[in-house]
């Protein structure tokens, strides 16, 4: 059974959760035997120092809900906290795999849009992106897009190659310190919408289960769901705890559009806290 779950602290009190995740950790801390550890958000991502509220006596395989770590930092956080008899649910090539967009890509290829990658500030030529068969696409890195900014949420290989570059840069500074691995092009595809809303859907796999399915684009009530089979088919990927969002198209097929460690992934506004935690405990059992 796992129900030991680990969140950051306050940027200034290492005895309360982060603002962020209040509603999550009020939530878990209140269902019956669960257990929660904090650990000093500042010590932690700036002197690279574990500091908890408590330590497990024994080892406990133990959820951690919190902030994204570019792998090399998820690794030392995975190594110091073995020190304390905790061994997180996801180890580093876990957690690597779904973190990272290009490792998982090829075990949900046929299911997703086309991508290119680059290393982190080599040029992009837009004659390579159309040789490979893409007229319109999206920016990211190997994690995530920039979002809510005048960033444009997409761009077509006939625009000029100096404004495009002139995108790059923008690009870069939007990510800053947050940029990991290299540059992720990919392919546009046309998604369904239900007024101005397209229908996306976040699914947790728990222990290579189905934990929770949740609308994650604010659209309404009456849309569909992804298909069983296909939210099916991706339950068993190497990972003990990961995201897959998928989106309907506007044939009405459905993508994936991004996968992610499910330690570090957002719940959706529409998903039931209570729900989500139980199952979450559930699929371990
Ligand atoms: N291949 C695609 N074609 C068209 N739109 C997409 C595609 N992939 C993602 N999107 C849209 O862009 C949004 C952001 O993309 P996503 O890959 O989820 O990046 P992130 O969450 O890192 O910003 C998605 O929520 C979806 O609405
Ligand atoms: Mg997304």
């Amino acid at each position: 059974m796992i129900n030991t779950f680990l969140f950051p602290s306050d940027y200034f009190n290492k005895n309360k959760v982060d603002s962020s995740l209040y509603a999550e950790y009020i939530t878990c801390k209140e269902i019956n035997d669960t257990h929660i550890i904090l650990f000093s958000y500042r010590k932690w991502f700036e002197d690279k120092i574990i500091e908890l509220t408590s330590i497990p006596t024994k080892n406990t395989v133990v959820i951690y809900r919190g902030w994204m770590m570019i792998p090399e930092v998820y690794e030392k956080f995975y190594a110091a906290l073995k020190a304390y008899n905790i061994t997180l649910i996801n180890n580093p090539n876990a957690y690597k795999l779904m973190h990272i967009f290009p490792n998982v890509y090829k075990s949900i290829q046929e299911d997703t849009a086309k991508i290119l990658t680059f290393s982190l500030h080599q040029p992009i030529d837009l004659n390579i992106i159309k040789n490979n068969g893409i007229n319109k696409f999206l920016v990211k890195d190997y994690v995530k897009s920039v979002k809510g900014s005048n960033f444009p949420s997409s761009f077509r290989v006939d625009m000029s190659q100096e404004e495009f570059d002139g995108w790059m840069k923008v690009f870069y500074q939007y990510r800053g310190n947050l940029l990991t691995g290299g540059i992720c092009i990919k392919e546009f595809l046309n998604l369904k919408h239900y007024d101005d809303n397209t229908n996306e859907y976040r699914v947790y796999y728990a222990n290579n289960k189905i934990c929770s399915i949740s609308k994650n684009s604010g659209q309404g009530y009456l849309t569909p769901l992804p298909p069983e089979e296909l939210i099916q088919k991706y339950a068993n990927l190497q990972s003990n705890y990961y995201t897959i969002d998928y989106a309907q198209l506007e044939d009405n097929s459905w993508i994936i559009i991004e996968c992610g460690d499910g330690q570090v992934s957002g719940l959706s506004d529409s998903q039931d806290y209570v729900d989500y935690y139980k199952n979450l405990i559930l699929c371990f059992e």
